[in-house]
Order: structure tokens, then sequence, then C-alpha cells
């Protein structure tokens, strides 16, 4: 195997498409992540941004297009992630919520000999402030300690590429304030992040660069100001918003506005603040059903 470039981006997803059935997810999505860079993928529900995620993990086969990691293919299955320094936590919670928070954390260091890996898991802990916590069983925390236990597991593995999927969703501002700290400090040491957010604020005061998807498309690419200022994104994930709050009363549930693609409500009001409250109600804790583990 030929050794990549130094320079090449941690991350490159090149012309991705994804298709379920008949439905288009990605639509040829290219934007890449480099080493110490923190990218915002941000876009209305069902935009694909969760795909996206999916496709650069070897949960679903692209249709078209490649994902490198480091200038090399991504693996093609999840389990080939953990040593291309991949880790991911989930839209949801995805802990093992009858094991312990340390247990959990412990999960992607299985290969390191157990006293290496229960320090290295006690660190992560400590840096989150979960030492504490360390021997509860992590279904009976508060949701914003759970939310916390499941970045140290991902962070657990000291990953070089780090994919957030609604970290703050369903925090307070306290909470995502730490969060934001986190980001910053793991960024800073040389880890890639993308991160998938509803969470406006938190996406404007972290990121270094800002992905709008729209309907699996790119319409949108650059700083946080650039972005803010795009007309194709305020007409796509702003704009409508705008108009529609301004001509309707107030309601819940989105009834009225632009459905996304599948169906599920478009955040509901012109301040994106409070549409990326809505948007953490419905991401709300969630129970153990349906979820996984980390990728
Ligand atoms: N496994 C699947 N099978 C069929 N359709 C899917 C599957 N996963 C996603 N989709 C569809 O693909 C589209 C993109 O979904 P995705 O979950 O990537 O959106 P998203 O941008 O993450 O949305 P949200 O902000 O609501 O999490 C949606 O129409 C969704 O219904
Ligand atoms: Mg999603």
């Amino acid at each position: 195997m030929t050794t990549p470039p130094p320079t090449a981006p941690r991350l490159e997803v090149d012309g991705l498409e994804v298709a379920f059935g008949g439905l288009t997810a990605l639509g040829g999505v290219s934007f890449e992540v480099r080493d110490g860079e923190t990218v915002a993928l941000i876009g209305p529900n069902g935009a694909g941004k969760t795909t996206v995620f999916n496709a650069v993990c070897g949960i679903v086969k692209p249709r078209k297009g490649n994902v490198r990691i480091g200038g090399r293919p991504a693996p093609a299955r999840t389990t080939g992630l953990l040593a291309a320094g991949v880790a991911r936590t989930l839209q949801g919670l995805g802990l093992f919520e009858r094991m312990t928070v340390l247990e959990n954390v412990l999960v992607p260091l299985s290969s390191l000999r157990a006293e290496d890996a229960a320090a290295r898991a006690r660190d992560r802990l400590a840096e989150l402030g979960l030492l504490d916590l360390a021997d509860r069983s992590a279904g009976t925390l508060p949701y914003p300690e759970r939310k916390r236990v499941a970045l140290a597991r991902a962070l657990a593995a000291d990953p070089r590429l780090l994919l957030l999927d609604e970290p703050a969703g369903g925090l307070g501002a306290a909470d995502i304030e730490a969060l934001a700290e986190t980001v910053r400090r793991v960024a800073g040491e040389g880890c890639a992040v993308l991160l998938v957010e509803h969470h406006v604020d938190f996406v404007m005061d972290v990121a270094d660069r800002i992905v709008v998807l729209d309907f699996g498309e790119v319409i949108a690419a650059g700083s946080p100001e650039e972005v803010r200022r795009d007309p194709a994104v305020e007409a796509a994930y702003l704009g409508l918003e705008a108009v529609n709050a301004a001509a309707e009363p107030p309601q819940s549930g989105g009834a009225g506005h632009p459905p996304a693609r599948g169906g599920a409500p478009r955040p509901s009001t012109a301040d994106i603040s409070v549409a990326t409250e809505a948007h953490a109600h419905r991401s709300e804790p969630q129970g153990p059903a349906g979820e996984g583990g980390t990728a």
C-alpha cells in the first residue's frame, strides 16, 4: 500500500450518493475535514446528515462516490473503524444502559491490557467530570450525564476523526457550553471533528466551517459567517421559516411548514434558536430500545 501524502485530509467525502429504494437520500455529496478542524454538517430534518455518517462508517453502502480517511479508503465495515481512528456518537444515546459508566467507556478499549484500558477510561471520565459516576449504571443517570458518557466512550479510543450526531440535542445552556469546550479541546489536540447539529448557536460557536445539506445535496459551504449570509441557506433552511413565522401565529408541531424528505417536520419558526429547541425536544432522551452501541 502506498503511503498517503502527509497533507491528506482526515476525512474526504467525494461524490457520495446513497439511495434507499426509490429515495435518493444523498445525491452527490462532497466535502472534507482536516486534522484539528471542526466542520458542522447542518440542514433540515431528513436532509441526509445521519446518512452521511452512516456511509462514512460503512453502515450504509453508497451507490456512488468515495470516502477516504487519512488518505485511505474508509473501512467497508464498522469493525474497521477503531483501527482507522474513527469514533462516533449516535443521534440518540446508544449506551448500554445496564452496564456501568466505566464499563460503557471500556467498550472500545478491549484490545488494550486491562489495567491500561481502565486507566484510559478513567482519564476520559475525569476529563468530562464523570469519575464520581464510574460505578453507576448508565441508565440511572440524568440525560446530560448520559450524553457525556456517550462522548467519553467515543473519546476513549483517542480518535483522529470524531463524528458527533446531535451532541447538543436535549442539553441546556451550561451543558452545551461544557460540550463546546470539549470539542475545542479535542480539535485543539489535532482531532478532526465532524458534527451534525441543529443548535445553531453552538454550531456558530465551535465550527471552523459549515456544510449545509438540503434534500441530500450540499447547498452551501464556508465559514459560519459566509453560511449565515448565504441566500440559498436562508431560502432552504431559514427563509421559509421566517416567511411562515411572519404569516402565521405560533403553533406546535410544524403544521403548515414545508415537510422534510421522509415527512418529518422542519423547524417551525424564524428564530433559529427556538427552532433548535423544538428539534432538541424531538431528540429527547430515548430509552434503550432500538439503540445500539457506538459504530
Ligand atoms: N435506513 C433507511 N431506510 C430508508 N430510508 C432512510 C433510512 N435512513 C434514512 N432514510 C431516509 O433518508 C433521508 C435522510 O435521512 P437522515 O436520517 O440522514 O436525515 P437527517 O438529516 O439526519 O435528519 P434529522 O435531522 O431528522 O436527524 C430521510 O428521508 C430518511 O427518511
Ligand atoms: Mg439525523
